[in-house]
């Protein structure tokens, strides 16, 4: 067996040895990684029994010694960063699941055999694709998990921010640096459209249907 199956459980992990794991984990790829604040407080959260992630990098080394199944939906890219994970020492291969591919490819056919505790977003950083792994993955997230959202400075995963910083199916936890946390505590409203039950649509667009709230207004006010 592999040395690394055995050694760093979840459970056996000290506080002195995650803020280890932690630095480790952010010496990853530094030019690409999560601010180590950031990768303590998902530390401080768990441990868990299944995860997910999009991208990777530190946080899977992280996550697969936190998580006991982890799955991280990533490409190899440029620096190669699978193959460099999996070389790594501190990765428990055990727990990683990687599903290798672009994440609008391997998100709508990928099927979890149980819920997740924690979902990271951290992969594609374009928009939609921040809203689109939102779409396929939070379905997944059990009530009282953790959606983390981290690059917070870029205007599309902000705007997925402001969107569920509306909504009552998520609670704001907490910011660090640049990752939110948000606690899933219901379901989103739904149906297979549902939009006009979104806080973020109660207000129409003024510019395009005044005249429509000021008839109606009018017709009210008799
Ligand atoms: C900001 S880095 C992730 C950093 C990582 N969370 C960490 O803690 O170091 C973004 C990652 O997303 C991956 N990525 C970029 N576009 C992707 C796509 N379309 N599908 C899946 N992964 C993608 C990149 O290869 C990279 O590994």
């Amino acid at each position: 067996m592999d040395d690394r199956e055995v050694e760093g459980t979840t459970r056996s992990l000290s506080a002195e040895e995650l803020r280890e794991l932690v630095v480790e984990a952010a010496s990853f790829h530094p030019w690409d990684a999560m601010a180590p604040a950031a990768l303590e407080a998902i530390a401080s959260r768990g441990p868990f029994q299944a995860s997910a992630e999009t991208g990777c990098g530190g946080s899977t080394i992280l996550l697969s010694r936190i998580s006991e199944s982890h799955t991280a939906f990533a490409i190899e890219g440029e620096s190669r960063t699978i193959t460099a994970l999996r070389a790594r020492p501190d990765l428990r291969v055990t727990s990683v699941n990687f599903v290798e591919g672009e994440t609008k490819t391997t998100l709508p056919v990928h099927s979890f055999s149980q819920p997740l505790q924690l979902i990271l977003l951290d992969g594609p950083h374009a928009y939609p694709q921040p809203q689109m792994e939102f779409v396929y993955l939070f379905e997944h997230l059990s009530p009282g998990g953790w959606l983390v959202l981290d690059d917070l400075q870029i205007r599309s995963v902000h705007d997925l921010y402001r969107f569920l910083l509306q909504e009552e199916f998520v609670e704001l936890e907490d910011v660090v640096v640049r990752t939110a946390f948000l606690r899933k505590v219901a379901h989103p409203p739904g149906g297979p459209d549902g939009w006009h039950l979104q806080r973020w649509n109660r207000w129409p667009v003024l510019r395009y249907c005044w005249r429509d709230v000021l008839r109606n207004f009018l017709r009210g006010s008799h």
